[in-house]
């Protein structure tokens, strides 16, 4: 077989060839076999040398039109298949996008949140104390005498005598009186501060909501429906609340309000160790020394307070079991609210 006859058959099988191959890979293939550096064109163009002279012109004619040949038919070919190779990576845009990993805010800060809105829609403003506090606002102001057992050292974290970190947010109530003529009504959120050995319901760091509204002729009744109301927004309709006389140096009289639990609705579960009833926090209207240590008339002026527990509101309303659980940070738990 002459080379002449040698490329008409090559380039036929080629051809053929070129019909089967309908994916990119398979058309990748054929080009590397035909086209490719050391693919059937190249070695018939390298064979050349071997051809007689007088048969050279006609068999260097016949070897490039078979390149450029089999290199249309490849182009052609190309342009049909649908994904060029290189689409095998490329994006698809009818996927769904991937979400990207946001934090979000934690249960207590959730909670806080909620309170706020839930007392602005009753009048109430927030105010913010500071958690480095003096003896005078977080005892004296609020009549806590020298002698008074909750000054002990051993249930404060003092820095020294004077300073200490916050153990309540009545201090809170102290600060804003000061600076603000009644009528005052405020809720104040925030961190508290007791050498406590931590377990299940107790921590050194805890969160309370204080509340305080001051103006001429607020009761008893202002108090327990505020309460009330609150509970029954932030735990739901059905919440009952109950006061039960309490003493506090800072009230007279002083409650201590429990609401039924809103895990088992009252009739008794591990939450509110089968009770029905959990204890929301102390309140009670505000005692006269305590308007006169901030230079308030009492005799022109009454006013409720309370004190609330957030960590407990968090556990009673999701049925948490352990307080530590909100302060080890664990996303899996965290992740749930
Ligand atoms: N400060 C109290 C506590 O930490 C809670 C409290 C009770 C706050 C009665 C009040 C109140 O404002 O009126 O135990």
């Amino acid at each position: 077989m002459s080379l002449l006859e040698e490329i008409e058959a090559a380039k036929n099988a080629a051809i053929e060839r070129l019909q089967s191959a309908t994916d990119a890979e398979a058309l990748e293939a054929w080009r590397i076999e035909y086209l490719g550096t050391k693919g059937l064109a190249r070695q018939i163009m390298q064979r050349l040398k071997e051809v007689p002279r007088e048969q050279k012109p006609a068999a260097g004619k016949a070897a490039n039109e078979l390149k450029n040949e089999l290199q249309d038919a490849y182009d052609k070919a190309r342009a049909n298949v649908a994904t060029p190779k290189r689409a095998k990576n490329a994006i698809d845009v009818t996927l769904p996008g991937k979400r990207p990993a946001i934090g979000r805010r934690h249960p207590i800060s959730q909670t806080i949140d909620e309170l706020i809105e839930i007392f602005a829609r009753m009048g109430f403003s927030v105010a913010y104390g500071p958690e480095v506090e003096d003896e005078i606002h977080n005892f004296h102001a609020l009549n806590i005498p020298l002698a008074h057992p909750a000054r002990d050292p051993l249930d404060n974290f003092y820095i020294n005598p004077e300073i200490m970190l916050r153990s309540q947010t009545s201090t809170v109530q102290i600060r804003v009186m000061e600076k603000t003529p009644p009528p005052v009504r405020i809720i104040a959120p925030g961190r508290v501060y007791r050498p406590d050995t931590v377990d299940a319901t107790h921590s050194m760091m805890f969160h309370q909501v204080e509340g305080l509204y001051v103006d001429e002729g607020v009761t008893m009744i202002d108090l327990k429906t505020s309460i009330d109301q609150f509970a029954k927004a932030y735990f739901g309709p059905d919440i009952k609340t109950r006061f039960r006389p309490s003493f506090f140096p800072f009230t007279e009289p002083s409650a201590e309000v429990d609401m039924t639990c809103p895990i088992c609705n009252g009739d008794g579960c591990g939450v509110c160790k089968q009770t029905g009833w959990i204890e929301l926090g102390g309140c009670g209207m505000v005692d006269p020394n305590v308007f006169e240590s901030v230079g308030y008339d009492p005799e022109r002026y009454t006013g409720f307070a309370f004190g609330m527990g957030i960590e407990r509101m968090v556990m009673g309303k999701h049925g948490i079991p352990d307080l530590r659980l909100l302060f080890e940070n664990d996303v899996r738990f965290l992740h749930q609210f």
